[in-house]
């Protein structure tokens, strides 16, 4: 498929059409970091860094679907965010609701099948409710795996799967593997993480996908989520078809 975009403040077209689709990650994880610091140097308020991240989220997706790729699966709100002032957990948590609201049937028409990974009890009925019907009305359909992480924490994501296999009457646990270990994962049916990209200059995993991404790629970039472009992120994939993976072998 032929199709240009046009990418970051250089405003020229980019072709999509010579990524390698071969080399192409099947499953991309993405921190998007930098809201806040982004709204600061626009003289806004944090949220509205919030805001205009959510406008970047859609442009990605939009493009990774395109593009062809697996899953994409988006950090959107840790299990250490509570630790942020009220006013701004509280923006987030709205701004949940309403994403979904507005996003759902355009997400749904173009046969995206949405998931939410993290620990959901710790948010409000009508928010779990509101994320148990986005899923229940995409889970059927065959586009792209787009995961929200919320209220999600790798370390409480493994004791979580920890606790359902210690209550699992049925497992072994003498010859349980790591793919048996895999099924009791929040992303368990997700391909296998193959890029982790970070925005905003952070270089650590703060908490995200500790398992999934044992052996991902990582990328990282100055830039601040909200001024993420289309031209970036094809510069992640194309690198990621260049790197060498050895997985422990020579
Ligand atoms: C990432 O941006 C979004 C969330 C964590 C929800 P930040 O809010 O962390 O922005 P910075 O890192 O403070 O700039
Ligand atoms: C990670 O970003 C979480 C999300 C992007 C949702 P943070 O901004 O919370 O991470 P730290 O505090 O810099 O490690
Ligand atoms: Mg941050």
């Amino acid at each position: 498929m032929l199709r240009k975009i046009f990418g970051g403040s250089k405003k020229q077209p980019i072709d999509i059409d010579d990524i390698d689709k071969e080399k192409l990650p099947r499953h991309v994880a993405v921190i998007m970091d930098g809201n806040g610091r982004w709204a600061k140097g626009q003289g806004l308020l944090r949220t509205a860094g919030h805001a205009a991240g959510v406008k970047t989220l859609k442009r990605i997706l939009r493009l990774a679907d395109d593009i062809g790729i697996e899953a994409l699966t988006v950090y959107a709100f840790s299990t250490e965010n509570w630790k942020r002032p009220k006013e701004e957990v509280d923006f987030l948590l709205s701004l949940f609701s309403e994403y979904l609201a507005k996003e759902l049937a355009e997400m749904h028409e173009k046969k995206v099948r949405i998931k939410f990974i993290g620990d959901r009890t710790g948010f409000s009925e009508k928010l779990q409710n509101e994320m148990a019907n986005a899923e229940e009305l995409m889970k059927n359909n065959g586009g792209i795996l787009f995961t929200i992480a919320a209220n999600y924490g790798g370390r409480d994501e493994i004791l979580r799967a920890a606790k359902l296999l210690a209550k699992d009457t049925d497992a072994n646990i003498d010859s349980l593997t790591e793919a048996d270990f895999e099924k009791y994962l929040d992303t368990f049916g997700a391909p296998p993480v193959d890029l982790v990209i970070r925005t905003s200059g952070e270089m650590r995993l703060s908490n995200f996908l500790l398992w999934q991404a044992a052996y991902a790629e990582f990328w990282y970039t100055n830039t601040p989520w909200p001024d993420f472009s289309e031209r970036e992120f094809i510069e992640a994939i194309k690198e990621f078809a260049a790197r060498n993976r050895r997985f422990g072998g020579v």
